[in-house]
């Protein structure tokens, strides 16, 4: 577990990628996906998304873009999972930059396998570990700006103990991965209220401060939808289901 992009190591390739932003880049394209979005398609550069998205049918795109939790001037969408109904995305392909979450996700582009993985979508992340199993796995919070963030660490949290849960893994397995370790317990003390620990994190108290609390309910929910982002061609995430 890295807990900021860039804290991966610079030479590695792991297996298996994992790209979280719970808060919300990576809840959003799990529910676009879900939504029956053909695609999405991420960039840390607006100006590219931009000149990438023309060259798209207008009625087969849609564009996302955030900064600094707010939606960007001209862009059909900003960042909010509850704007991505099925009525409005499916069929189409979502591009979109955020803050941080498209960053996390270029970090990790060249890995064979890359996800993107939330707490709504957790199970068919675990589901995904446990049938391919990869011998290197990587899960990679974005955090805020080169900061560590909650939401991103208690779902990786999340995911490795339910994998423990179904493999019984002996936890002293784990002795040396402090950062796991550290995950497992910030999810096991908050598993019943995921949102009050969203109301503790700063970049969940920057959204309800942008009156995004229906966001952050949303965004604590686990296991609600059964969907994999699994990276096709680099940047474009498709659904495996
Ligand atoms: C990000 O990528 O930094 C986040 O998804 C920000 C947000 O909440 O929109």
């Amino acid at each position: 577990l890295y807990h900021t992009p860039e804290l991966t190591p610079k030479d590695e390739i792991p297996d298996c990628a994992i790209a979280v932003d719970v808060l919300r880049a990576t809840s959003t394209i799990a529910t676009v996906l879900a939504a029956g979005g053909e695609a999405v398609q991420v960039f840390s550069d607006l100006e590219k998304l931009i000149e990438i998205s023309e060259q798209w049918p207008a009625e087969k795109r849609l564009r996302a873009g955030e900064r600094g939790g707010a939606k960007v001037t001209g862009f059909e969408l900003g960042n909010s999972p509850l704007d991505c109904t099925p009525e409005l995305v499916h069929g189409r392909r979502l591009f979109i930059s955020t803050t941080n979450g498209t960053r996390a996700l270029q970090r990790i582009q060249n890995s064979p396998s890359v996800l993107a993985a939330a707490l709504i979508n957790r199970a068919a992340i675990v589901e995904y570990l446990l049938e391919k199993q990869p011998q290197t796995v990587w899960i990679v919070g974005s955090g805020w700006e080169g900061s560590f963030a909650l939401e991103d660490t208690v779902c990786a949290g999340a995911i490795a103990h339910s994998i423990i849960e179904k493999t019984h893994v002996s936890p002293d397995q784990l002795a040396g991965n402090d950062e796991l370790i550290g995950a497992i317990a910030l999810y096991t003390q908050w598993q019943d209220n995921l949102l009050g620990l969203f109301h503790h994190a700063s970049h969940g108290k920057r959204l309800l401060r942008l009156e995004c609390h229906e966001d952050l309910k949303y965004c604590s929910q686990t296991d609600i939808l059964d969907v994999l982002p699994i990276q096709q061609e680099i940047g474009v995430l498709k659904s495996k289901n």
